[in-house]
């Protein structure tokens, strides 16, 4: 998830309004940062990896020529945080300039191909595929017009985009296009803006066209002109006012970071699903090898862990141990050796207690292998493979879309590895590819459908002094996430348990009207955990359960139940169940009246460079 942005200026320079608006977002991503002009028939480009300021002092970003321009502010996916990488990319005559936010899928087989008609590539990322295959369709057909040439680059692209380019060939005009990432456009009398969103142009203009998937855009100072991407057909859109405030804006209308990526989530679990197959492969390999494998994380990453070992388990028949990172060198670190991997999972890459994990691994020679969302991060520097989630920077303190992009990459992992060992039919494969590509919208569908559900569940139970979580199987993750989002940030006392070991202890604390989450899908400990649902309500618990759709035996029990659809799998249903437990936590806390985004006493960790 990158930032994007750029304009055409009927008067001065473009480069200091596009590094004003890259400040502005900051947010969307911060390891390298670039900027392109036109001036006098001169391409100019000032980049490098850092955040804005940091370039700024070194390189003065506002002193390149010209009255247009493109930026790009950078969250890292494809190739590391290095200068060369920074956006934007150029053609191999230096004729164009692009910026890009999104993934490109089939960039490897598009760069081969470039690469043998001769293209020379400068950097790692996927975005430098789609300038070349513009400078291509130019060469073979030089008729063509720029924008042309841009609308012939992007059909063949598979993937999510927002791009800009820039080219000499035609100094007046900025190409767009989107699909499957955000773009909008700004105007006023004096310029003419694009923008990933709307804060970066909101204190130029309030005056926004939104482009929708599957459409391309012209800029110039005579206005816009939108064509659809598939037929070449024009659109007519009128502009909108906007009457966001700066902040609302940076939020995009809504009233705090964490609902707004709760919501994000069908868009992060999306990019989860176009990892580099390689990746995936050479982990499954090194797991395949090992003779033992730890998956170590703190606090909701090693939520994630704990899924993953019922996935590994029953997927690909692999045993794995989830260990808390603050504990692995004492319970493991003797043990530890050279036939062991270590899987560290951290959203930062930067938690001290998992990478003293991974540094005592290391120190005895195991494996170390990084699931992370930020490339660039120490944990990406000390693993021997990573693979990135693919997230996007999140602001809200708690965990939310980055928990279940975690559980999306470690089940396509889980997934391989069970490929490669031969123990899933490829009925069966094909049938948990499906699910996990219908995953996005299954969970918008949650999202659109049971919001106003857990809101009046929150509003009933929000003086309860504390609350319990139960799950069995692989849902006993579900249950402590739920459990640690509702303290974390509500700051109401919980306990989480597997449903089975209640009565050893646990249900002593119920009495009338104590609120019991229970997560229910239909998968094999569905009869036993309806047991433990008699048992708490024969001691007038106030059950709250998460089901599938339709499950009338719960429903029968339960005094508030909150659906999800049906037919997820297993080993897929953390990342549907939870959501409405993300929910349920943000509710509590916003009617509680705290304040969901700045939970007391916690930080996010964050990458220092
Ligand atoms: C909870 C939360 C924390 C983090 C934990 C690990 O909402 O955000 O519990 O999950 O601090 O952080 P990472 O994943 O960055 O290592």
């Amino acid at each position: 998830m990158c930032g994007i942005f750029g304009c055409i200026l009927k008067d001065g320079n473009a480069a200091p309004v596009i590094h004003a608006a890259l400040k502005r977002l900051e947010y969307r991503g911060y390891d390298s940062v670039g900027e392109a002009a036109i001036h006098d028939g001169k391409l100019y480009i000032k980049k490098d990896r850092g955040m804005i300021d940091e370039v700024h002092s070194v390189l003065n970003l506002d002193d390149l020529p010209g009255t247009i321009g493109i930026g790009h502010t950078r969250w890292a996916t494809h190739g590391a945080p290095l200068e060369v990488n920074a956006h934007p990319h150029v053609d191999c005559s230096r004729q164009m300039a692009v910026v890009h936010n999104g993934i490109i899928e089939n960039f490897s087989e598009l760069k081969l191909e470039l690469e043998n008609r001769g293209h020379i590539f400068e950097s790692k990322t996927d975005t430098e595929v789609i300038v070349h295959l513009i400078e291509e369709n130019l060469k073979s057909n030089p008729s063509l017009s720029f924008a042309d040439a841009v609308l012939e680059a992007i059909k063949r692209l598979d993937g999510s985009y927002a791009i800009a380019v820039i080219s000499l060939a035609e100094p007046n005009k900025i190409v767009c296009a989107r699909h499957e990432s955000p773009l909008v456009i700004g105007i006023n009398e004096n310029a003419i803006y694009f923008a990933s969103d709307i804060p970066a142009f909101l204190p130029l203009t309030n005056k926004a066209v939104l482009i929708d998937d599957g459409e391309l855009v012209t800029l110039s100072l005579e206005g816009f002109e939108i064509k659809k991407i598939r037929d070449s057909s024009v659109v007519v859109r009128k502009p909108k006012l906007i009457d966001w405030t700066p902040e609302m804006a940076v939020k995009q209308g809504y009233p705090h970071f964490m609902l707004k990526e709760i919501f994000e989530q069908p868009s992060t679990l999306r990019n989860t699903l176009r990892l580099q197959e390689h990746y995936l492969d050479l982990m499954a390999t090194f797991l395949d090898r090992a003779r033992e494998v730890f998956l170590v994380a703190c606090g909701t990453s090693y939520h994630a862990c704990l899924a993953a070992s019922y996935m590994f388990s029953k997927l690909a028949f692999l045993a794995t141990y989830p260990v808390i990172a603050s504990e692995f060198v004492e319970q493991h670190g003797k043990s530890v050796n050279i036939d062991s991997t270590i899987m560290a999972v951290s959203q930062s890459g930067e938690t001290a207690d998992t990478l003293a994990s991974v540094n005592c691994a290391r120190q005895r020679a195991a494996t170390v292998l990084g699931l992370t969302n930020v490339i660039g991060s120490t944990l990406t520097r000390v693993s021997r493979v990573y693979v990135g989630q693919q997230s996007g920077p999140e602001i809200g303190v708690a965990a939310t879309k980055t928990f279940t992009a975690q559980l999306s990459v470690l089940a396509q992992m889980a997934l391989r590895l069970a490929k490669k060992r031969g123990k899933v039919s490829q009925d069966e494969m094909d049938f948990l590819a499906e699910k996990l590509e219908k995953l996005p919208e299954t969970v918008n569908a949650i999202i659109q459908t049971q919001e106003e559900k857990v809101k009046q569940v929150a509003k009933k139970h929000k003086d309860a002094k504390t609350f319990f979580f139960l799950g069995r199987g692989i849902s006993t993750a579900t249950a402590y996430e739920g459990r640690l989002k509702l303290m974390e940030i509500a700051y109401v006392p919980a306990i989480a348990f597997p449903a089975g070991e209640s009565k050893h202890g646990p249900i002593s604390l119920v009495e009338p009207g104590f609120p019991v989450v229970f997560v229910c899908p239909k998968d094999e400990t569905h009869k036993t955990l309806i047991g433990n649902i008699m048992e708490m309500k024969a001691r007038g618990a106030s059950i709250i359960a998460v089901i599938e759709e339709g499950d009338e035996e719960i429903k029968q029990l339960a005094d508030d139940y909150i659906e999800v659809p049906r037919g997820i799998p297993e080993v897929l249903s953390p990342i549907t169940f939870v959501v409405p437990l993300q929910l349920l936590a943000y509710y509590m806390a916003v009617e509680r009246g705290y304040s969901p985004d700045t939970p007391r006493n916690l930080a996010k960790s964050v990458t220092v460079k």
